[in-house]
C-alpha cells in the first residue's frame, strides 16, 4: 500500500505525515488488487468478534489491514426500505453519524503514526466522531467550528466527549484554512477528509450496502455533498467493488446540494470545466460548505460512475426531511437532501421508474433538534380531562 498523488502521480510511504502532493493535490491510498471474495466478508458478517463485527473492519484488505485498531466498533447500520426506496441509515453509527466510519480508519493511522493530538474543523459531526474516537485512543482532540453555526447535538456531544473546541469567528471554509495552518505549524495530526485514510473507512458505506443488497448493484446511490469526502469515498469504493469483481455493473451516483451551498453543482453544470466557490448558507448546517477540499476526486467519482449532481432549496429538503422523519425513521436535514434529490431527478426523468435507489441518510434525527421544535410544537394544557378532549378534536 502507498500513498499516491491524484494529479502527477507521486508515491510516498503510508507512514509520511502528509495530506497533498508538492504539486497541491490531493493524495489516495492505493493498493494492488485486493485479493479478497464477497463470501470472505459474509462470513465475518456471521462472526461474534468485534473487528467483523465493525462494517469498517469486516472490509480490512480494502481499507487498512492492521491487527490493532481503535474501533467501537461503528456501521453494520440498517438498510430500511420504504415506499420503494433504500435508505441506508448511517446515522445509526456510534455518534450518530457516517464519520465514524472514516474516524476509526484515521484515529488507528494517528496511533500508528505517534500522534499525540489530533484535530479536524468541523460543522459538528467529524468534531463528535473525532471527540469520540480520541477519548479512546487516549489523544487529546482539538476540533475548529465555526462559531455559532453547528448543531446543538452536535456541539453537546464534541463538548461531551472531551474536546478543546475552538469557536472560530467565521465559517467552515476559513476554520477548514485554519486547522490546516495549525497542524501544518504545530505538529498536530489532521483528520478532516483531507486525510485519505478517512476515505479508506468511507468507501464501506457503499461496500456495506451492497453486500445488505446480496452483491446486486442498484441502479443509483444518493449521497448529500458538503466537502465532498463521502461522494469521494462513494466513486473510490465502485471503482475497487467492480475491478474486484464484487459487483457487475458500477451504479449510478447523485451527489446533491444545497441551492446555497451548491459549488459542485456550479461546476457540474458547467461539464466541470471549472471549480467553484460560494459564500455558503443553508437551513443544513451540515452541509453549509463554500469551497469543497475535496472537489478533485468529488469530480473523478462523478466521471467514473456516470453520476450526475443535484441541487434542492431549503423548503425542498425540509419538506423531504419531515417526510423521511414520517416514516418513523428521521434524519438531520443535509441527509434529507437524498430523497429532496430523488424527486427531483426523477421528475426531470433522470432517475426512472423501477430503478433502484440507495439513499445514504448521513446523520441522526436527534443531531440538529432546533431545525425540529422551529416547525412542530407540543400542545400546551390544564391538568384536566377536558383540556384533553378539547385538544383532541
Ligand atoms: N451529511 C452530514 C450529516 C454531514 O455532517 C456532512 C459533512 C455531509 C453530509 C457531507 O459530507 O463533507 O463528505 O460531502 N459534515 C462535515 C462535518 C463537513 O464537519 O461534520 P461530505
Amino acid at each position: 500500500m502507498r500513498l499516491e498523488c491524484i494529479g502527477c502521480g507521486n508515491i510516498f510511504p503510508l507512514a509520511e505525515i502528509r495530506y497533498t502532493c508538492d504539486c497541491g493535490n490531493l493524495l489516495s491510498v492505493e493498493r494492488d488488487a485486493i485479493a479478497v471474495g464477497r463470501d470472505v466478508f459474509d462470513a465475518r458478517r456471521a462472526s461474534r468478534k468485534p473487528i467483523d463485527q465493525s462494517g469498517v473492519w469486516r472490509f480490512r484488505e480494502g481499507v487498512l489491514d492492521v491487527d490493532d485498531v481503535v474501533t467501537h466498533p461503528e456501521g453494520s447500520t440498517r438498510l430500511y426500505e420504504r415506499g420503494g426506496i433504500f435508505f441506508k441509515h448511517e446515522g445509526e453509527n456510534p455518534t450518530g453519524s457516517f464519520k465514524d466510519r472514516g474516524m476509526t480508519v484515521a484515529m488507528t493511522q494517528a496511533k500508528r503514526l505517534g500522534a499525540r493530538a489530533v484535530a479536524c474543523a468541523s460543522t459538528g459531526n467529524t468534531s463528535a466522531s473525532l471527540a469520540a474516537y480520541a477519548a479512546q485512543a487516549g489523544l487529546r482532540a482539538i476540533v475548529f467550528i465555526p462559531a455559532g453555526k453547528v448543531a446543538a447535538g452536535k456541539l453537546a456531544q464534541t463538548l461531551a466527549y472531551g474536546a478543546t473546541a475552538l469557536s472560530v469567528r467565521g465559517d467552515f471554509d476559513d476554520a477548514m484554512r485554519l486547522v490546516r495552518e495549525a497542524c501544518d505549524k504545530l505538529g498536530i495530526y489532521l483528520v478532516n477528509s483531507i486525510n485519505p485514510f478517512r476515505i479508506e473507512g468511507q468507501k464501506t458505506i457503499v461496500w456495506e450496502l451492497l453486500q445488505d443488497l446480496e452483491w446486486n448493484a442498484p441502479d443509483w446511490i444518493v449521497v448529500p455533498a458538503g466537502n465532498l469526502g463521502n461522494t469521494s469515498a462513494f466513486g473510490k469504493a465502485l471503482r475497487e467493488a467492480f475491478a474486484a469483481g464484487w459487483i457487475d455493473r458500477m451504479p449510478r451516483l447523485a451527489a446533491i446540494q444545497a441551492v446555497g451551498a451548491n459549488p459542485f453543482y456550479r461546476a457540474f453544470a458547467e461539464s466541470f470545466a471549472q471549480r467553484h466557490k460560494v459564500q455558503a448558507e443553508t437551513v443544513a448546517s451540515a452541509i453549509r460548505i463554500g469551497d469543497p477540499v475535496s472537489y478533485e476526486k468529488a469530480v473523478a467519482s462523478i466521471r467514473a460512475t456516470n453520476g450526475v449532481v443535484e441541487q434542492v432549496s431549503d423548503e425542498e429538503l425540509m419538506a423531504a426531511k419531515h417526510e423521511i422523519d414520517r416514516m418513523g425513521i428521521g434524519c438531520e436535514p443535509a441527509s434529507a437532501t437524498t430523497l429532496a434529490g430523488v424527486r427531483k431527478l426523477r421528475a426531470a426523468g433522470t432517475m426512472r421508474d423501477g430503478e433502484r435507489i440507495v439513499c445514504v441518510l448521513t446523520g441522526h434525527i436527534l443531531k440538529d433538534p432546533d431545525a425540529i421544535l422551529k416547525t412542530v410544537s407540543t400542545i400546551e394544557i390544564e391538568p384536566t380531562i377536558e383540556a384533553v378532549g378539547k385538544a383532541l378534536g
